[in-house]
């Protein structure tokens, strides 16, 4: 075991042992992957890519939280005899943190499958949504479905994204897009957080896109005026934090000062932003999350260099969702390179929606984003974990393998990080741990 920072958080754990009593040790893994990170903010540029590995490591876990990391032998030696401690045996595979997904737009009505074969023949996103088709059509079968139909096509969506390492999961309303129906939205979602052991961040989005017959302004307004105060309250009916605010700021969705009106209101109320951001064209909405500490910027293939500098120095992270740019067949990806040359905190999320990302695999984007997007498998590691947590505002209880972190792990049949984004397509995971417990093995 090397000597970093996370030996000696062991050392320091080893007394919080004493009171915080053991109650799970997963042993003998083959390579512990650990990204770097702590419990003040994302992590920048170069730094993505120093991730630790640790051969014959354990870790130990405390009820929901990690307590210790070294090496299997002398925490086995240590830790390993108590009656009530459970044994879990990573038989020489490769551990990560749990995976996160900070962007999916999960809960829908019906499915666009004839949008996929209508790209496929040649058409695009946008004429597909000029056609009728788009976010308006999946509006139309989620409208009909009740806050308890939607929750429980998000169930099976859910057990998916588990079986392939999510631990934890950001979902956006925005299929609703008038008050009642959002909100059904934003109750399926707080319903699913007690039914399945996906953590979920609930994101409200009715600015998703403008419904069909209504004037712009005047949705814009009663989002500010009506929607979100009520979400706002239904949070705090569940003893949910308040929920993010997100704008879908682009051509023929919302404009720079609409997204503006938005996040001011947002703020007033004290909920975070974040942003759809340079996903066609690049409207400035980049800057302006950066300019109200949003969150994160997310897509960012129209992203300027100005706004990669602004981003670099800031806290917003970028969000990339590679999955979207393949499943729309374009040729231009997000500039990742430059902007972790540029200092950028950099997160990869799935988008898993309807019509432009039907994704949901982080293993899959993990291998998106090193073939496509040019990351190294540590940028990506780091980018789908601590700072996919930073970006929905989790980070300094999620995805990182740390004492006073939560135990959420992710155990692949593979024997290096390396070997996920080689195994595009085949789900490599083989377990996952959910606040100390397993929640999934295969
Ligand atoms: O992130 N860009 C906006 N929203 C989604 C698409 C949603 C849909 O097509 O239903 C996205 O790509
Ligand atoms: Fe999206």
């Amino acid at each position: 075991m090397p000597e970093n920072s996370r030996t000696s958080a062991h050392q320091h754990a080893g007394s919080e042992l004493l009171t915080d009593k053991a109650t799970m040790i997963v042993h003998s893994i083959g390579e512990l992957a650990i990204p770097p990170g702590n419990k003040t903010g994302a992590v920048h540029g170069k730094d993505m890519s120093s991730v630790t590995r640790h051969k014959d490591a354990a870790i130990v876990i405390a009820g929901e939280k990690i307590v210790a990391i070294g090496s299997s032998k002398e925490i086995l030696r240590e830790h390993g005899s108590g009656d009530d401690i459970q044994l879990v045996d990573a038989t020489g595979m490769l551990v990560t943190p749990g995976l996160v997904d900070p962007h999916t737009h999960l809960i829908f009505g019906g499915n666009r499958a004839n949008e996929f074969i209508m790209r496929c023949q040649g058409k695009t996103y946008t004429e597909i949504a000029e056609a009728g088709g788009g976010i308006v059509a999946s509006m139309r079968a989620t409208r009909n479905a009740t806050a308890e139909q939607l929750a429980k096509v998000g169930l099976k969506r859910l057990q998916r994204m588990l079986q392939a390492g999510t631990t934890t999961c950001e979902i956006k309303t925005g299929y609703g897009l008038d008050a009642n129906s959002e909100l059904a939205m934003l109750e399926a979602i707080y319903q699913l957080s007690e039914q399945q052991p996906v953590e979920l961040i609930a994101t409200f989005m009715p600015a998703h896109a403008v419904p069909p017959g209504e004037d712009r302004d005047e949705y814009v307004q009663q989002i500010v005026d009506d929607m979100l105060s009520r979400a706002s309250e239904l949070s705090q009916k569940h003893g949910a934090d308040a929920p993010i605010i997100d704008v879908f700021c682009d051509r023929g969705y919302f404009t720079l000062d609409d997204t503006r009106k938005i996040f001011v209101a947002a703020q007033a109320l004290g909920m975070p932003t974040k942003v759809h951001s340079d996903e066609f064209v690049n409207l400035g909405a980049t800057k302006l999350a950066v300019e109200h500490k949003s969150l994160s910027a997310d897509h960012l293939l129209n992203v300027s260099d100005e706004e990669i500098a602004k981003l670099g120095a800031s806290e917003t992270v970028a969000v990339l969702l590679p999955g979207t740019s393949f499943y729309l067949n374009l040729t231009e990806h997000a500039p990742a390179r430059k902007m972790i040359e540029n200092g950028v905190a950099v997160a990869l999320g799935s988008d898993f929606n309807p019509g432009s990302c039907h994704i949901f695999s982080l293993p899959l984007i993990w291998g998106l984003a090193c073939l496509h997007l040019r990351m190294t498998p540590e940028e990506a590691l780091t980018a789908l974990t601590v700072n996919a947590a930073y970006a929905i505002g989790a980070g300094d209880k999620v995805g990182q393998i740390a004492p006073g972190y939560q135990a959420d792990i992710t155990i692949y049949d593979v024997q290096s990080i390396e070997e996920v984004p080689y195994n595009l397509g085949w789900n490599p995971v083989a377990m996952t741990i959910k606040k100390g417990a397993i929640v999934h093995r295969i």
